[in-house]
């Protein structure tokens, strides 16, 4: 990795593209709090979170950030981050309780009110239409294992799409479907925790199935918006060069990476996916699938955090991890920059995209704030820093690198850790809800101001 010291000349300072967009993401259940209110009934996190052992302290989202309360607060601070847009996630239980049927105006009336407020402030609404809170209602007639979920997905798209039409500049579909599908349905360590290959091939598929249809109902509905999907992508690399550990990291990009690329962008699964089914497991493919799976998006989002790298083991598609030396952060995540730069280089060359965005970036870190109430969290200033080089490396390289949202504008609920794990440029004390802008933040905020980073860069031990 590279590490670029400071230099008097303004030399190492990287200008991005006229109109590049610099924001934040979070999502519903991580931050809004208020569960039962003004007609909200349970998602599947809801259930998960209280289901002994699942989450780490027994912790939940009950309260979270309480962003619900304090939307027009926060959006305030995201106009001192200088944030030009923001990545929010709509909660599907708000406005269809019962996954479908009877509308919960309350539910959408709140989304209108965040919306006005942020392009009231001139802030860029970028909507999240399903980050993992499905209606539990839905997930009792099987979940995304059930087709029908995908139908229901479309009428609750057109919903929300309906209300907040051309106001939301960018909707996305999905937030990272390999998570709903693998750790939901398949390994159970995120709701709602079913450990099943079949399910979760069958939700994969429906997932997909689901993003296709909706996208034309979305533009429909809201012609001046774009539409597109965030996949959570990781670059893959070979523990060493031999030909085994090669073709081990190949099978391993095939098997989480291409497992959702290729039928988005060419209406296919990989065969090393197709090969690698358990006995008895299939694909509930109906006619016609992959054509809608396909639909043309007009941007991919991708959460990059980590690569993966692998060894050849006998026997193992995409063969077994291995824990190089480097910087960690308290997730256990590596911090690997010019992975991020060769994922978006690769999936450049591999596929027709005209816009990327990094939708999620960041790092884990526990600082609180010091006696002068400052927090000084170097390591995701560096984390976010070191990414952002090879962002602009790669857009060099001619990768359409349309925007840049951190992960995550503040600390929030992080799924089975519980808030154990601190993701936010802001800090939140949980126990009165006050917000501090972490070091990473003020700087993160001269960044998004200047559209480009400072000569001056930190390192990191
Ligand atoms: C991503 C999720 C996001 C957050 C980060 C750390 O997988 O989309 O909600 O939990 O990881």
């Amino acid at each position: 990795m590279t590490i670029t010291e400071q230099s008097p000349d303004q030399s190492n300072r990287l200008q991005f593209p006229a109109n590049f967009i610099w924001g934040s993401a979070t999502a519903a259940y991580q931050i809004e709090g208020a569960v039962n209110e003004d007609g909200r009934k349970p998602s599947i996190w809801d259930t998960f979170s209280r289901t002994p052992g699942k989450v780490l302290n027994g912790d939940t989202g009950d309260i979270a950030c309480d962003h619900y309360h304090r939307y027009r607060s926060d959006v305030a601070l995201m106009k001192q981050l200088n944030l030009g847009a923001y990545r929010f996630s709509i909660a599907w239980p708000r406005i269809l309780p019962d996954g479908r049927g009877a509308i919960n105006e309350k539910g959408l009336d709140f989304y209108d009110r965040l919306t006005d407020e942020l392009l009231q402030a001139g802030i860029k609404p970028y909507a999240t239409l399903y980050h993992w809170d499905l209606p539990q209602a839905l997930e009792d007639q099987g979940g995304w294992t059930n087709r029908a979920t995908a139908e229901a997905f479309v009428e609750y798209a057109d919903i929300v799409s309906r209300r907040l039409g051309d106001r939301i500049s960018s909707y996305t579909t999905f937030n990272e479907p390999w998570c709903s599908a693998v750790l939901g349905y398949g390994l159970g360590i995120h709701a709602p925790g079913l450990t099943d290959p079949a399910l979760q091939v069958a939700a994969t598929h429906h997932l997909l199935l689901a993003h296709g249809l909706a996208v034309p109902v979305i533009r429909r509905n809201a012609p001046q918006a774009e539409v597109g999907i965030t996949l959570n992508l990781w670059s893959f690399d070979p523990a060493s060069d031999s030909p085994a550990d090669r073709q081990a990291a190949e099978e391993g990009y095939d098997l989480d990476n291409r497992v959702y690329l290729d039928p988005i962008f060419r209406g296919e699964y990989p065969q090393t996916y197709l090969n690698s089914l358990p006995d008895g497991v299939t694909v509930p493919v109906q006619p016609g699938d992959f054509e809608i799976m396909k639909t043309p998006v007009d941007f991919l989002g991708i959460n990059y955090y980590i690569r993966h790298v692998r060894k050849a083991e006998p026997g193992v598609v995409g063969g077994e991890e291995v824990k190089l030396p480097g910087i960690y952060t308290t997730m256990d995540w590596e911090v690997y920059p010019p992975g991020l730069y060769d994922l978006l280089v690769r999936l450049n060359r591999e596929y027709p995209l005209t816009k990327i965005y990094v939708t999620e970036n960041g790092s884990s870190g526990e600082e609180a704030p010091d006696a002068n109430g400052k927090v000084h969290d170097r390591l995701r200033h560096f984390y976010i820093q070191e990414h952002l080089v090879q962002s602009h490396r790669a857009i060099q390289e001619g990768v359409p690198l349309a925007g840049y949202f951190a992960w995550s504008l503040m600390d929030n609920y992080e799924w089975a850790w519980g808030y154990t794990r601190r993701f936010g440029i802001v800090y939140v004390d949980y126990s009165t809800q006050q917000r501090t802008i972490k070091d990473s933040g003020f700087w993160y905020a001269g960044v998004a101001r200047d559209n480009a980073l400072p000569d001056t860069r930190v390192t990191y031990p």
